[in-house]
């Protein structure tokens, strides 16, 4: 059967990357013997040109003692094009983003696209490639979700994981980023985050802690916004305390772009490495009157701070260095670029992470009695890498959803065209367009709508006319430019409708959601993303991801907007929401969602049973079968929620402890086995200011979603 092939065959690509162990691995005794060594023979002027930028992606290295220029590049899902009118090679793999890697709820799928990036970055001379963002959703308005994952920790931890062990099994760095609290772009270099302790704990920095603490991470980028009142790049409780004393971290603190405001805070709070642009600088344009620059060597022979400060950023920066052989490139494992086994990983990656959320009457997959179909829409035939912000990328190509559609079915199926909408801010719906949108639909079996959010297009002035996007938030949660309308018109003239989403999370979809008999969640799903999509559409992939974040009906049912803040006052924004983001809000008051925390649909059905719970001194383990209880091989994101029954702060009603994607045949059936471990059962009590672990019973919630809980049990603890 087709489908079982492509699953099975597709998950052959991840294989080879993951049996890839990394290169000339030194102990840390050896790294910092040989920092020390060189840290030794440097003056003060070296090692301070060290912890700042020289370039808009580089930091200084020492020539004389064969240290090279430290080198950087954006981004999240690629290497970022060089901007050099000279460089002409700089086109490169495009992944999806990293809300679609999370929608995959796939950790082998995270360490496969780590594994693109680190291995291209490496190839393209970059030490540290900046990602993974990984930053909360906690509004659907965040322009930056598209690059992020989840709202929910426990997701995050676990993909984050995959994804820098892949980076860094290549020999390069990964850098997670923003830590911490960017979840908004608005004012994004000015708003100051207020948050409890307990939500900053429990949802806010887990993925943090996974990333320094399991994966290993080399380095961590600060974010933009302040902390309590304090710049979270130079943020003595973040950085000091939490990041480098409790967690442990030996790797570097470089800010984001700019982010640095003060010599003396970025000194003493645990910044290693200001960056940032010339041009973003404006007067700074000289690197060496960056904050970490000359005025460190004034104060240093002043007395006013002492020398041994400045020692341990060099030392954690030639760690990394070290670690990462950029002193001795040679022995760095090689770099591959644009292969045709990394093209397949992103189209392994969105096959996995595209989201079926709705398929009244099995109108999907597409039959072959379909003979015509009309796309509509401009996002069916238009580009995206370039759009977004610095996590823009030349793609070497990009297959779009009408030329995916085109390469599956082109020969067999008619394929007409309609632009449907123009990109323009603030346009409504063009009655022209519209028509003749309308027109071609009632002329085909079947219409495919493809619209949603924008990302820019030209990575210049991507602001002017995107919402998906650094540095801006979309103003609210409706369609832009008219394409309610234009969806009804198309409804009308066929009811035979499906409509893609593209996109870094919610929209609204009140207006038509009850109409449309199916629509699918296409996310940004990268250079190959139209090929995944069309093989999805035409059921020679089972789709099988999940949503990685609640979908509300309306942006005023979202927890961020509805109990706490966003954007905030213009000063400070206060997270009044707490502990409650996306469905630990909307379970715990009831507040139906348009779709639900891992939700997505198959086109094979999965039955659960035999539930059994065995609790194991402060852990338990979780075992229970499914099986595949229809007609097609398919994949199913097996959840596993907890809730505590009686606690003495209020708990959620749920929260998400463990989940598996587990691989079916048409009526095979697999035990799925799941570990809780002793912090699962815990949460902050910020009265007492730690993890607490209290006694009692936690129903333990199986499911096929956060609201579809197929099987319930008691685990007394
Ligand atoms: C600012 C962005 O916030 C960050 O994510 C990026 O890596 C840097 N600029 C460098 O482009």
């Amino acid at each position: 059967m087709k489908i079982v092939t492509y699953l099975f065959k597709a998950a052959i690509v991840s294989v080879p990357l993951l049996l890839q162990a990394p290169a000339f691995a030194q102990t840390d005794a050896e790294l910092y013997g040989k920092a020390d060594a060189l840290l030794k023979k440097m003056t003060l002027q070296e090692k301070v040109n060290m912890i700042h930028g020289n370039t808009t992606f580089t930091s200084a290295g020492v020539p004389r003692l064969g240290i090279p220029d430290f080198v950087m590049s954006d981004g999240p899902h690629g290497v970022r094009l060089e901007n050099r009118p000279e460089v002409t090679n700089d086109a490169s793999t495009y992944l999806p983003t990293g809300v679609c890697l999370a929608a995959t709820w796939n950790p082998s799928l995270g360490y496969a696209f780590g594994s693109v990036l680190g291995s291209e970055a490496n190839y393209r001379g970059k030490d540290v490639i900046l990602g993974p963002g990984i930053n909360i959703i906690r509004s659907p308005l965040n322009g930056r979700n598209f690059e992020y994952e989840s709202e929910d920790p426990y997701l995050i931890s676990r993909m984050v994981v995959g994804y820098i062990k892949g980076v860094q099994d290549q020999g390069v760095s990964a850098c997670v980023k923003h830590f911490a609290l960017n979840n908004q772009e608005y004012l994004r270099t000015k708003i100051n985050v207020e948050v409890s302790e307990r939500a900053l704990r429990e949802i806010y920095l887990p993925g943090f802690k996974a990333a320094i603490t399991e994966a290993g991470v080399n380095t961590l980028m600060g974010s933009y916004n302040k902390v309590r009142g304090e710049w979270a790049t130079h943020n003595n409780y973040l950085i000091n305390q939490i990041l480098k004393k409790e967690w442990g971290f030996k790797g570097l603190v470089m800010s984001d772009w700019a982010a640095v405001h003060s010599t003396v805070q970025a000194l003493w709070n645990g910044t290693d490495l200001e960056m940032g642009t010339d041009l973003e600088q404006g007067d700074h344009r000289d690197y060496s009157k960056f904050f970490l620059g000359d005025t460190v060597i004034t104060l240093v022979k002043k007395g006013i701070v002492p020398e041994n400060l400045i020692d341990d950023k060099v030392r954690r920066i030639l760690y990394v260095m070290l670690k990462t052989h950029v002193l001795d490139k040679q022995n760095r494992k090689k770099g591959e670029f644009n292969t045709k086994e990394h093209q397949q990983a992103t189209a392994k990656i969105a096959e996995e992470g595209i989201v079926l959320l709705k398929n009244q009457n099995h109108i999907l997959p597409l039959s072959s009695s379909v003979k015509s179909i009309a796309v509509i829409g401009y996002n069916a035939d238009r580009p995206q890498a370039l759009g977004g912000g610095s996590s823009q990328i030349k793609a070497l190509y990009e297959i779009t959803p009408l030329q995916g559609l085109k390469n599956v079915v082109g020969g067999k199926v008619k394929i007409t065209y309609a632009q449907g909408y123009k990109i323009e801010r603030g346009a409504t719906a063009d009655a022209g367009m519209i028509k003749q949108a309308a027109d071609a639909a009632a002329k085909a079996d079947v219409a495919v709508v493809v619209g949603g959010w924008t990302h820019g297009y030209d990575y210049n002035k991507w602001g002017d006319n995107a919402y998906d996007a650094e540095d801006t938030d979309k103003p609210n949660m409706n369609m832009p430019f008219g394409q309610d309308e234009l969806i009804k018109a198309v409804l009308k003239a066929n009811p035979k409708t499906v409509v893609v989403l593209m996109g870094g999370g919610a929209i609204d979809m009140t207006q038509w959601v009850n109409q449309t008999p199916g629509i699918i969640q296409a996310w940004y799903p990268g250079m190959e993303g139209g090929n995944a999509l069309a093989r999805i559409i035409f059921g020679q992939v089972n789709p099988s991801g999940k949503l990685p974040m609640t979908f509300p009906k309306i942006l005023a049912d979202a927890p961020a907007h509805k109990l706490g803040q966003f954007p905030g006052d213009g000063t400070n924004v206060y997270y009044l929401d707490d502990i409650y983001v996306g469905y630990r809000y909307f379970d715990t008051w009831k507040v139906e969602p348009q779709f639900a925390f891992g939700y997505g649909l198959s086109y094979t059905t999965f039955r659960y049973n035999n539930l059994k719970v065995k609790a194991n001194g402060d852990a338990a383990t979780v075992t229970f079968n499914v099986t595949n209880s229809g007609k097609v091989a398919g994949a199913e994101i097996t959840q596993l929620y907890l809730k505590q029954e009686k606690s003495t702060l209020p708990r959620p009603e749920k929260e998400l402890k463990g989940f598996e994607k587990i691989f079916l045949k048409p009526g095979e059936t697999k035990q799925v086995s799941l570990t809780l471990n002793p912090d699962a059962f815990k949460y902050f009590n910020d009265t007492k200011n730690q993890w607490v672990m209290e006694k009692g019973n936690f129903d333990v919630l199986v499911g096929s979603s956060s609201r579809d809980i197929r099987l319930n049990g008691v685990v007394a603890m």
